[in-house]
């Protein structure tokens, strides 16, 4: 019997990379903000659901699977990255056992968000799972700058392929478990179309005041101003993701960031510069600004701040959630960019060096523009893997001294 099982699942191993060029051969399809909540809240039907996404998440998941297959050999072959395919992998062939499921059959339906929900369990670690792959990959191998870039251009496309199937999966598992939240029961799944985006940055400062002040002892207080149109204030924020839009401002932080910056460069003074938060609303952007006078950070610094291999943090440990407060390793900017960028927003940091930060956040103000930004695997990706290293077109100045004395004629190259 065991045997047997063996084979079989041999056999269903064997398959997985023609199902992957399969579905790798669709483009995933964008959600709008407002699909996701007239679809949550009109015309809830868990069949449709059902159907959608057991097409649409094996497209996502073999897109990106295509992609991870694209990583340089020492990368790809350490242990935490085989890890993490073998999860999509499984994960993948779990999704594809309902292919030929009846939509009809609520024991079907039932099976489904239980086989959503081990999927969604199986990948939590992902993040900390890949970081460690590249920590090995760093130290063992002497880094270029060709596979550098490309690191960084698959770990963007990958988390925000992964925050989009988290999406879904949270969505179509929150709306139909049969439960309503306790905690936010007007939400639509994860999203909260009456959200207030004031109250956020309140309940963000505080959670992140709390860390401060255990550890330092003291905090900075906050300033928050709110800049709109009364009256479309409200309506205008029903489309923002409380899940996300409250990882963006705490999880994963610009308010700790600047929180610590204020601390650490005001520490043998009795005054904190208070942080400033200011919420813009426009008929297309709703914007964020925390400004801080942590010191800022020289501009030479600025794209390494975003950058998975140049962070200096410690090795995350697996499953580790008690690292110290304000600081996580390092992932914290690159991954509240890929938030804010997922509903076609942005994050971008204007920072003065020895005075201090504006950390903006731009997001859509209207649900009909709120649309997922998703990668596709596709020629133009492909070319993006294969870029080789060449000389530069501007000169590298050199850090000697120019001696004059023995300067003789240009050099050939
Ligand atoms: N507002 C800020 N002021 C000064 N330095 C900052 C600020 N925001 C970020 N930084 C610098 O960028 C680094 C990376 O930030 P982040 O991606 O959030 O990772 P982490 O907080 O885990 O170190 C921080 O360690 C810090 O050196
Ligand atoms: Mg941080």
């Amino acid at each position: 019997m065991k045997f047997v099982r063996f084979i079989m699942k041999n056999a269903a191993l064997a398959s997985v990379p023609k199902h992957i060029e399969h579905f790798s051969k669709f483009s995933p399809s964008p959600l709008s903000m407002k699909q996701f909540l007239d679809f949550g809240s009109i015309n809830a039907c868990e069949k449709t659901s059902f159907v959608f996404l057991r097409q649409e998440l094996p497209v996502r998941l073999s897109n990106i699977m295509k992609e991870i297959n694209l990583l340089p050999d020492r990368l790809l072959t350490t242990p935490s990255v085989q890890m993490v395919q073998s999860w999509y992998i499984q994960s993948l062939m779990e999704i594809l056992h309902f292919l030929d499921k009846n939509p009809d059959d609520h024991r079907v339906l039932g099976e489904f968000v239980d086989a959503l929900v081990t999927i969604r369990n199986r990948h939590n670690d992902v993040v900390p799972t890949m970081a460690q792959g590249i920590i090995e990959y760093k130290e063992a191998f002497p880094q270029d700058v060709v596979t550098n870039q490309n690191i960084q251009y698959f770990l963007d496309r990958f988390y925000m392929s992964r925050i989009s199937i988290r999406m879904l999966i949270n969505q179509h598992t929150l709306i139909f478990d049969g439960t309503t939240n306790p905690v936010h029961p007007n939400t639509i799944g994860s999203i909260d179309p009456h959200c207030q985006v004031g109250d956020v940055v309140q309940d963000a400062f505080h959670s992140a005041k709390m860390l401060c002040d255990q550890y330092y002892l003291r905090s900075p207080d906050l300033v928050l101003q709110e800049m709109s149109r009364k009256i479309t204030f409200q309506i205008a924020l029903i489309p923002h993701l409380l899940n996300n839009f409250s990882l963006i401002m705490f999880k994963l932080s610009c308010l700790q960031n600047a929180m610590r910056a204020t601390i650490e460069t005001h520490e043998s003074s009795n005054n904190l510069p208070p942080i400033q938060v200011l919420v813009s609303l426009g008929g297309e952007d709703m914007s964020i600004k925390v400004s801080d006078r942590g010191g800022g950070v020289a501009f030479r610094r600025i794209e390494n701040l975003f950058s998975y291999l140049y962070s200096t943090a410690p090795a995350p440990q697996i499953g580790e959630h008690t690292r110290p407060p304000l600081a996580g390793f390092g992932y914290g900017l690159p991954i509240s960019r890929l938030y804010a960028k997922y509903f076609q927003g942005d994050l971008q940091l204007y920072t003065m060096e020895g005075y201090g930060t504006d950390a903006v956040i731009y997001l859509k103000a209207l649900s009909t523009d709120s649309i997922e930004r998703l990668p596709v695997y596709n020629k133009t990706a492909l070319k993006n893997y294969k870029v080789s290293q060449e000389a530069d077109d501007w000169c590298v100045p050199s850090k000697e001294p120019l001696d004059l004395s023995s300067y003789k004629v240009a050099k050939a190259k």
